[in-house]
């Protein structure tokens, strides 16, 4: 009797480790390669998103994207704001779900849509302001996809700019909410080239 129990929980002490992962949904698990998040996470302060909303002369019919939403706090702004429609496009599927119950906390699931996809296989021709807070380099790969955007979009950038593209307006603005000083820059579309990107 004692020897069919023993039997029993050393079966069951085997089985666990092999029950518990096909519990785990796989993809999930998996979710992107690491090579595909090419920046981490650093939210812009909120007084910041006000500043490169207006700058970017945020109206309600505009379509807002955030390539890189992180907790989707540029575009819930935007949409409380000015009630335009916003979508935030996320790689890292726990920021997509930070969004999501942001998007569902602030109340503004009617006019905001989180995505998760990789920003540079997106069609970016229907937004009318993209706002981006990447890196140079990132800014720069992703000129095809903004090159075909309407003529008279905007894009704005946080702290680092478009290299090669010439800038309509550039503000510095020192952040009530972590003391530091932001750099804002705006750009509109057709992209105008630098004279040296043009060589
Ligand atoms: C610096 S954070 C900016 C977050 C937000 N836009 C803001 O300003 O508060 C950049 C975000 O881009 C996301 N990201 C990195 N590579 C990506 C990719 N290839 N496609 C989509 N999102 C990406 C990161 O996971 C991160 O949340």
């Amino acid at each position: 009797m004692f020897h069919s129990a023993a039997r029993i929980v050393g079966c069951l002490l085997l089985l666990f480790p092999l029950l518990l992962s096909a519990s785990l949904p796989a993809r999930e698990e998996a979710g992107p390669t690491p090579k595909a998040y090419n920046v981490v996470y650093v939210g812009t302060p909120y007084d910041v998103i006000s500043i490169m909303l207006e700058m970017a002369r945020t109206g309600k019919e505009d379509l807002v994207y955030d390539l890189g939403c992180g907790d989707g706090r540029m575009v819930i702004l935007a949409a409380q704001k000015y009630g335009c429609r916003g979508i935030g496009y996320e790689i890292d599927p726990e920021m997509v779900r930070a969004s999501e119950a942001n998007v569902t906390a602030n109340g503004v699931q009617e006019l905001v849509k989180i995505v998760q996809a990789d920003m540079f296989t997106l069609d970016l021709s229907e937004a009318s302001v993209i706002m981006l807070y990447l890196l140079p380099e990132l800014n720069r790969k992703l000129l095809p996809q903004l090159d075909r955007m309407k003529p008279g979009s905007r894009v704005i950038c946080h702290n680092y700019g478009i290299p090669g593209i010439e800038a309509d307006q550039t503000l510095t603005y020192l952040s009530n909410e972590d003391q530091t000083t932001h750099v804002m820059t705006l750009y509109t579309t057709p992209l105008r080239r630098t004279a040296a990107a043009r060589q």
